[in-house]
């Protein structure tokens, strides 16, 4: 049996992924691997190389060559493209419309895989992504899936960037992440689903710490039965 402790967070864009499993990592001090990130970098390579997104052989030898690296430091996890920082630059628009057509290539998604078990190889982990409950780490001791309604979840994009200062839109956010959400539901391989045996959380009208007291319950019961 592993003596590992590995929680899968998958679900819908802006459901609350990454604010939660970054507080669920630090407070059960284990790494947060954030898989969209690598997408996004791999999209972001191909846009500055000119590879088109649609090419799968041309995008597999680009990922291939490519070190995708994400680093903990004291202002939080950065993103590196072969050591470059690209953490802010992943984050674009352009990168946001196109990154759902970079991940459905099966080729794309395989070595995506390999990379990120490898990363979870022997280590407690927080894993958010679409894929990691039913793909990347079956057996992770405990899966989560974000849902909540796309107005809510367009609403706290928009807050955020407001927050942030950054130019935003609404109805346009909301045309962005149902247009995401569908590419990333109806694509072949492993598409965006809830695993089975994780546990649905509507986050729709909780705030971000109680959904991660729901999901730190979920990950002491694991604790104390070992
Ligand atoms: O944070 P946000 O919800 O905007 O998206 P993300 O987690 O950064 O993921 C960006 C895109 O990468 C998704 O829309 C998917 O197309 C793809 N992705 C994936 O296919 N599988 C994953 N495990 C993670 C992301
Ligand atoms: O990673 P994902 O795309 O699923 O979502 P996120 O990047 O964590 O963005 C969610 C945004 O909604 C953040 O600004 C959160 O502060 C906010 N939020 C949330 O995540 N969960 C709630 N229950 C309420 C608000």
């Amino acid at each position: 049996k592993k003596d590992t402790l590995t929680i899968a967070i998958d679900g819908p864009a802006a459901a609350g992924k990454s604010t939660v499993a970054k507080m669920v990592a630090k407070e059960l001090a284990c790494i947060y691997i954030d898989t969209g990130a690598m997408y996004r970098a791999l999209t972001l390579q191909a846009m500055n190389h000119s590879v088109d997104v649609n090419d799968e052989e041309a995008l597999t030898a680009l990922l291939l060559k490519t070190t995708i690296e994400l680093k903990q430091t004291i202002e939080g996890q950065k993103v590196f493209i072969d050591n470059q920082d690209v953490t802010g630059a992943i984050r674009s628009l352009e990168v946001t419309n196109t990154v759902s057509y970079v991940a459905k290539h099966p080729k794309i998604r395989s070595e995506m895989v390999n990379r990120q078990q490898a990363l979870a190889a022997k280590r407690d982990v927080v894993m958010d992504g679409r894929d990691i409950g039913t793909h990347v780490l079956p057996d992770a001791e405990v899966k989560i899936f974000l849902v909540a309604t796309v107005e809510e979840r367009a609403k706290r994009r928009h807050e955020e960037n407001i927050k942030n200062g950054i130019a935003s839109d609404l109805a346009e956010l909301k045309k962005e992440i149902e247009q995401r959400d569908q590419i990333d539901s109806k694509r072949e391989a492993s598409p965006l689903v809830k695993a089975e045996d994780a546990l649905e959380i509507d986050t729709t009208s909780l705030t971000i710490n109680e959904v991660a007291q729901q999901i730190l319950e979920q990950a002491k019961k694991i604790k104390h039965t070992k």
